[in-house]
């Protein structure tokens, strides 16, 4: 069970975010880390930042250690990562997140170049995924507000995968990450929803 709290998000992260991202040169924390320094680098809006620095949230909840690619299986992280973001924040930030993989499908489609540039776990992973997007799929895509951003992300997170480049201890990345959560407002819950505090809130994990 995941509490529904910002500060939950942050100790999943410090909890787990020592894990490697299978058939990456990185671990999950320095995945997010890269790929949060990335937006800020290029100025993004701070939703998009959050959006990040969690895009891959929905693989820290599946099994430790698993690459499900390899066995043929597509774990849908970003469905599972972006509901539970949207609860918090909204669309501005779940919805770059919900559509980052269909951004890799679109971009395969439009940029002859950019399967060249993807990572085997992320070509490995396309196929799963549905391939290259069709013309009918590219135009509903495009029709998204949110397809820009996603975007963005997506071209920032295959950067996201240098072996060398992190904070200077997990502490000061997961110091940032609240930092970036702090900037992005919390939506107002209903206060039926809630006991003594947000933490009341609590969803249970795939
Ligand atoms: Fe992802
Ligand atoms: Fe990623």
């Amino acid at each position: 069970m995941l509490a529904l709290t910002p500060e939950s998000f942050v100790e999943l992260y410090s909890r787990q975010g020592h894990v490697a991202y299978a058939g990456e040169p990185v671990f999950h924390l320095a995945h997010a880390w890269q790929c949060g320094q990335l937006a800020l680098y290029a100025e993004a809006s701070p939703h998009l930042q959050l959006a990040c620095w969690l895009h891959d949230l929905g693989h820290l909840l599946g099994p430790e250690g698993l690459t499900p690619t390899l066995e043929g299986h597509n774990d849908q992280h970003e469905r599972v990562g972006a509901d539970l973001i949207e609860a918090l924040w909204g669309p501005m930030v779940a919805e770059p997140v919900r559509l980052h993989v269909q951004a890799k499908r679109y971009l395969v489609k439009r940029n002859p170049h950019y399967l060249d540039r993807l990572s085997e776990d992320s070509r490995r992973s396309l196929c799963l995924q549905g391939g290259a997007m069709n013309d009918a799929e590219c135009e509903a895509f495009e029709r998204s507000p949110h397809h820009k951003p996603a975007l963005l992300l997506r071209v920032w997170d295959e950067q996201a995968k240098q072996p060398d480049w992190f904070a200077r201890s997990a502490n000061a990345a997961l110091a940032q990450l609240r930092l970036v959560m702090s900037q992005v407002p919390l939506l107002s819950v209903p206060s039926s929803a809630m006991g003594s505090d947000r933490g009341a809130i609590v969803t249970h994990l795939p």
